[in-house]
């Protein structure tokens, strides 16, 4: 099914399933302890040896040699998988970091060795027998030390080009009557999933099969092949659940290359979990950044000016942070410039984590309109509003399909009480406590991509769907039930969902936001398949018909769906593709978030008080998932602002805190209370399921909001992240 003209009235808008806010059918597996995750799986067809990854001591340099004979005479130990014995490897199409060092040392915890024993323990205590030698080189590990910025970006992972320039931004700067010129920065960030990056391997004569816990399977075989050079055909992925991810899990990492080499090595299943140490400085991370935002405004409030120019580091062949992402098209301004600059480090790979470019630049444009907003004299709420736009800031010919940030910020204002604000930052004491509030918007890009399903009508009645789509406990599973139904018109139990299987028909995953609607919409138009294979059994035409109760009807007809499975099963199977509509139109969600808190005048130490997020985002398949992912959001995004930073050793060249002990990430005593608002909106030029997504929406401007109200409270602008309590006291 092809979509390019705006969606008409179709069966999901009876919103009898779909727009309820069901319970997750995965639910009560998650609960008890019953869903199995990647190195959970028993199934394995033998018995498994385990792996054991030793990752690199040192930043940059060389192994000069490694001594393997007391690892070997170990108890337990059956192979040691090296470069020199794991043959050619090559590298992904995605994540670009090699996945076994040798001889050269790319960064800190690179895959040096995976040690293969009977036990897990074996193989630890074998690994630590290694003798590995080094010949240290001269690394380059912190952006800020990096004297160069100036290379020639790779293109962003998702997001925009190096540079953009509209009108004439340094005469229009120059000449504004008010003018902001501040810089930023944001620290590397780690994805700190719960599910370690794990992974089972076995093979079949040339056949690969590995659980594992991977976002996009489609990503992941393409890449799996690329690095052991075979073909993707040969590889079957498996990854039913899938404990959180946030681009870190997006395709293919050590674990999984560690555990097909080494199942290769013994003829047999291998299991291989990364320790912590190793998923934060051998898998990828969120890089730091450096920003410089300038602002120019008229003393009305109207920005004739806004440039946006971000730093940041990579290895080598690895992609820019786009930090600069959604200036380009959150406010209006004749005269705009945007530019992204990428520097060589030695660390490990920065990549793809939850709206990546724009959580971070988010971090730092929202500071900056607040400090603009000040230095105007107008509420940062009509600041905002003052400078909307319905059309792409620097496609001028280009409307938004739908833009609701003016309702957003309005909306949360009234809800929140926000009028109680005091504008003067200082003024407002409770006890010891320093009190302020802040707001700032939220904009993130609703991407859409090709996606294919399968659907079976039984004898019973029960639809079974099966995509490869994954579920990182977003709620993929429960958004395609609730699909399945209100297409077929059955109740929710009477679906079954199956992904998270590379054989199933192909989905884009779970990333960019784009999980949930694109999945659905593939659900949808295999649906519709399935309802005209239907009609046809059973004599009805197919315009004619309504699908409903588990029944289906034309005029006085009525009949049970299952009568058309009666003899057989009915399958049906399509994809949903699309036109240019994303070309006409500018397809991006939009939020505002609220912040209280309060900062203790004696001590400095912050603690939220209450969170807002309002939320424009398309149809909301179901509330209750929708909401679950905004308010998670909004954690991290607490995260981002107060604790959460990779504090690199210029020594070693490690991420120091490497750990969850080091890494801190809020708990549920930081996050005393949240609430979460969604605005009415359907979007009919994004497919027919007139839905977006909201899982990095809700990031997005978190942190900023957080920092305004601290500003609020205290009167110091802390323009480095995270604002820990000595950057103002
Ligand atoms: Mo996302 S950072 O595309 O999982």
């Amino acid at each position: 099914m092809h979509f390019d003209t705006p969606a008409g009235s179709n069966p999901i808008d009876r919103l009898k399933v779909v727009g309820q806010p069901v319970n997750r059918i995965d639910g009560s597996l998650k609960t008890t302890g019953t869903a199995t995750y990647a190195y959970e799986h028993r199934d394995i067809g033998g018995k498994p040896a385990y792996g054991f990854v030793l990752g690199a001591a040192i930043g940059k340099g060389w192994i000069s040699s490694i001594d393997e004979s007391r690892a070997r005479a170990a108890p337990g130990v059956l192979a040691i998988v090296t470069a020199r014995n794991a043959g050619k490897l090559g590298v992904g199409a995605f994540y670009v970091d090699r996945a076994l060092a040798g001889p050269a040392v790319d960064h800190y915890g690179q895959a040096v060795a995976v040690v293969v024993a009977e036990t897990f323990e074996q193989a630890r205590a074998a690994a630590s027998l290694l003798d590995v030698r080094y010949a240290r080189g001269q690394g380059v590990f912190e952006l800020a030390a990096v004297k160069d910025l100036a290379v020639t970006p790779r293109p962003a992972a998702f997001g925009p080009p190096p540079q953009s320039a509209i009108g004439d931004f340094e005469g229009a700067f120059a000449a504004a009557p008010v003018m902001l010129d501040e810089t930023y920065t944001t620290p590397g960030q780690s994805h700190a999933m719960m599910e370690p990056h794990a992974s089972i391997a076995v093979w079949r004569g040339d056949h690969l099969t590995v659980w594992c816990p991977i976002q996009q399977l489609n990503w992941g075989a393409r890449d799996l092949g690329l690095i052991l050079g075979i073909s993707k055909e040969n590889i079957r992925l498996l990854a039913p659940y899938i404990g959180g991810g946030f681009g870190g899990k997006g395709t293919v990492l050590a674990d999984t290359v560690a555990a097909a080499l080494a199942a290769r090595a013994v003829g047999r299943p291998v299991k291989v979990a990364l320790t912590r140490p190793l998923m934060f400085n051998s898998t990828t991370h969120r890089p730091a950044t450096i920003q410089r935002i300038r602002i120019g405004a008229g003393r009305d409030g109207k920005i004739t000016a806004i440039g946006h120019e971000s730093w940041s580091g990579n290895l080598r062949g690895g992609r820019t942070e786009a930090a600069t992402a959604s200036t380009r098209w959150l406010y209006a301004g004749a005269n705009r410039m945007t530019r992204l600059r990428l520097a060589v480090l030695d660390l490990a790979e920065g990549n793809a984590m939850r709206a990546p470019g724009e959580a971070p630049g988010m971090m730092t444009l929202e500071i900056a309109m607040d400090e603009m907003a000040e230095k105007l004299g107008i509420d940062p709420v009509e600041f905002r509003v003052l400078n909307d736009t319905q059309f792409a800031p620097e496609e001028p010919q280009r409307p938004f399909s739908k833009r609701q940030l003016v309702e957003c910020l309005r909306i949360g204002a009234e809800r929140f009480g926000w009028s109680r604000r005091q504008s003067k930052p200082g003024m407002v004491r409770d006890g010891r406590w320093l009190v302020g509030m802040g707001t700032a918007a939220a904009i993130r890009g609703a991407p859409i991509a090709k996606s294919a399903a399968r659907v079976r009508l039984d004898h019973h009645g029960v639809i079974t769907v099966e995509t490869d789509m994954t579920d990182l406990g977003t709620g993929s599973y429960t958004i395609i039930a609730q699909t399945a139904a209100e297409m077929m018109g059955v109740a929710l139990d009477q679906v079954v969902v199956r992904l998270g299987d590379s054989r199933l028909p192909e989905s884009p995953g779970s990333g960019g936001q784009w999980g949930a609607a694109s999945a659905t919409s593939g659900v949808y138009a295999a649906c519709v398949k399935l309802r005209e294979t239907v009609a046809q059994k059973l004599g009805f035409v197919a315009s004619e018909i309504d699908f409903a109760d588990g029944h289906v009807q034309s005029g006085k007809r009525r009949v049970p769906l299952k009568e058309a499975a009666a003899q057989r099963e009915l399958v049906a199977q399509d994809e949903m593709t699309y036109g240019d509509l994303s070309k006409q139109y500018a397809h991006q969600t939009f939020g505002a978030h609220f912040v209280e808190l309060g900062v203790n005048a004696f001590t400095g130490e912050i603690r939220l008080r209450r969170m807002l997020a309002v939320c424009a985002a398309g149809r909301i398949l179901n509330p209750k998932t929708a909401r679950s992912q905004v308010i998670g959001a909004m954690v991290m995004g607490a995260g981002a602002a107060l604790m959460e930073e990779l504090v690199v050793d210029p020594r070693a060249g490690c991420f120091i805190n490497h750990d969850m002990a080091g890494y801190e990430v809020p708990v549920h005593a930081d996050i005393p209370q949240q609430d979460v608002i969604f605005l009415d909106e359907v979007d009919n030029t994004m497919s027919p399921m007139k839905a977006k997504g909201v899982g990095e929406l809700g990031l997005c401007g978190v942190a900023a909001a957080i920092a305004n109200a601290v500003y609020n409270a205290t009167g110091a602008r802390v323009r480095d992240y995270p604002i820990t309590l000595d950057k103002f006291l």
